[in-house]
């Protein structure tokens, strides 16, 4: 089944999306990693939808030695290989133009002046009236760094009616615990005030998890079930097929509690288990996701024991082709604890959803990309169709596909046609009729328009962590290895315990 029937645009009245304000895009690390792969990339599209101002212009700021045309070439060179929509022409002619670039060094002062002389000059040329992204695509620890250069430069201006508006972008991670979260939040509130801080959390881009949200509250039907009187349990699962790659440096101190669970699986938990929200404002939506992550039960040592998995992945294959182990990857340590593969049960205590277990799981080298949200529906009486105890019949799932394949699917029972009463499990299917925006396109539209909705506040992150510590405290201490998986598998054979022990089984995706 695809996307039929009349669109109902809301956006006038949900995110005011028409009203686009002219600005400056200043990238921090304009010539790295993420900016070739995903944010001009993401800019390219956002340009052949229309949805930049008209008076607008990007500016790459970073040490490397390019003018304004090969800083063309390099953005050029990342949309071909990553842009959802091919480049044309007609549309590069367009785009090109705006990209200028800036080389400067984050620690020298004179860069800091340097930059401001280009945006008032490129502010005269746009006419973009003083206002300001700084998209800091940069390791965490130059955040304060590059945050005291624009102070000091005076390129930042606090937020008041009717003057120009400055904003920044962070990237995660936002520390790498509790109280390094905490001070990073500190440096930014040194510099910023909150509404102008955009914390990423590139799932919270995805079209599929911002559709949550209009799933349970735009339609009559799921919002009455969406309780523990109607759901048995949970399921979130972000699988990667992909190991670590070039990444080492970064992830072999991370690991996947830190890297995916504190960020992209409990914002997407939030999603699915907030209650309504007063308005679709920032604030209300962000309030009552803060709610969510504040009703989660802490874990204890006993909890952790038994109920949070971890594992790395050991030699393998993946679509049949042989993989190293992680250890054996390059820039990760040989004898690395580094968790890559995580799975927990954890409870959420209010009045919803009281006695439903959410089990969490993530995990690189597992046997393919594939995210997704199932949630399970309480079995039927035992009368009727489902008296035979030898055959229960299956609950029903709805299945919210992240990525790809988005859409969801909705598993229900059904009379295999015919003179016989034969039961059979059928799937009403949702998929989307055209590839959806990247996140990173939402992300930067949202920037732009000054949309915090979909960006986590400082509690949240916090929050967040405080959930975690405990578990990072206890697999810090703990002298023991994490289990070893075979690349392409599943994970390890605890995480399959783990879930049977309450008479449970993962969804095999
Ligand atoms: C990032 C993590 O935040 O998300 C990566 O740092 C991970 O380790 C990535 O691979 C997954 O994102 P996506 O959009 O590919 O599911």
């Amino acid at each position: 089944m695809a996307v039929s029937g009349a669109k109902l645009d809301l956006n006038h009245h949900l995110k005011d999306k028409q009203r686009y304000d002219p600005c400056l895009v200043v990238i921090f690390g304009g010539a790295g990693d993420l900016s070739h792969r995903k944010l001009i990339p993401a800019l390219y599209n956002l340009s052949i939808d229309g949805e930049l101002p008209e008076k607008f212009a990007i500016l790459g700021f970073s040490m490397e030695d390019l003018d304004d045309e090969q800083y063309r070439g390099f953005a050029r060179s990342g949309i071909e290989k990553f842009s959802r929509r091919p480049i044309t022409d007609d549309q590069w002619a367009k785009f090109a133009p705006r990209l200028h670039f800036c080389r400067g060094t984050f620690t020298d002062a004179g860069s800091y002046e340097n930059l401001r002389t280009r945006l008032d000059a490129l502010d005269a040329e746009y006419t973009t009236a003083g206002n300001r992204v700084f998209y800091f695509a940069i390791p965490p620890a130059f955040i304060d760094t590059c945050s005291q250069g624009l102070t000091a430069a005076g390129l930042i201006k606090a937020p008041a009616e009717g003057t120009p508006f400055t904003r920044v972008v962070v990237e995660k991670p936002i520390g790498a615990d509790l109280e390094s979260a905490a001070e990073i939040n500190g440096q930014l509130a040194r510099h910023f005030d909150e509404r102008q801080i955009f914390r990423i959390d590139h799932y919270l881009g995805k079209e599929t998890v911002e559709n949550l949200m209009v799933l349970r509250f735009a339609n009559a039907i799921f919002e009455p079930i969406w309780t523990s009187r109607f759901i048995d349990h949970v399921q979130i699962t972000v699988a990667e097929a992909e190991g670590v790659g070039t990444r080492a440096a970064y992830y072999d101190r991370a690991g996947a509690l830190r890297d995916m669970v504190q960020s992209h699986l409990l914002q997407t938990l939030c999603m699915i288990a907030t209650e309504p929200p007063n308005t679709t404002g920032a604030e209300s939506v962000r309030d009552a996701k803060l709610d969510v992550l504040r009703a989660l039960r802490p874990l204890g040592d006993e909890d952790i024991e038994k109920w949070v998995v971890r594992g790395q992945y050991g030699e393998g294959l993946i679509g049949g082709v042989p993989v190293k182990a992680y250890r054996g990857e390059e820039g990760v340590a040989p004898d690395s604890k580094t968790e890559t593969f995580a799975a927990l049960r954890c409870w959420i205590d209010n009045w919803r959803w009281a006695g439903v277990p959410f089990y969490l799981r993530t995990g690189k080298r597992l046997p393919k990309r594939a995210s997704e949200i199932a949630i399970y529906f309480k079995s039927v009486p035992r009368i009727l169709y489902n008296a035979n105890p030898r055959a229960p019949l299956p609950p029903n799932i709805l299945r919210i596909r992240i990525q790809p394949d988005e859409g969801l699917d909705l598993h229900i029972m059904s009379k295999v046609p015919g003179s016989q009463t034969r039961l059979q499990q059928v799937k009403v299917d949702f998929h989307y009729a055209t590839s959806t925006p990247e996140a990173y396109e939402t992300l930067l539209n949202d920037v732009i328009i000054g949309d915090q909705t979909l960006f986590m506040r400082r509690d949240t992150v916090e929050e967040a962590w405080k959930f975690v510590q405990p578990i990072l405290d206890a697999w810090g201490e703990s002298p023991l290895d994490p289990p070893i998986y075979a690349a392409g598998s599943w994970g390890p054979l605890e995480a399959a315990l783990m879930i049977a022990a309450d008479g449970r089984t993962w969804r095999t995706l």
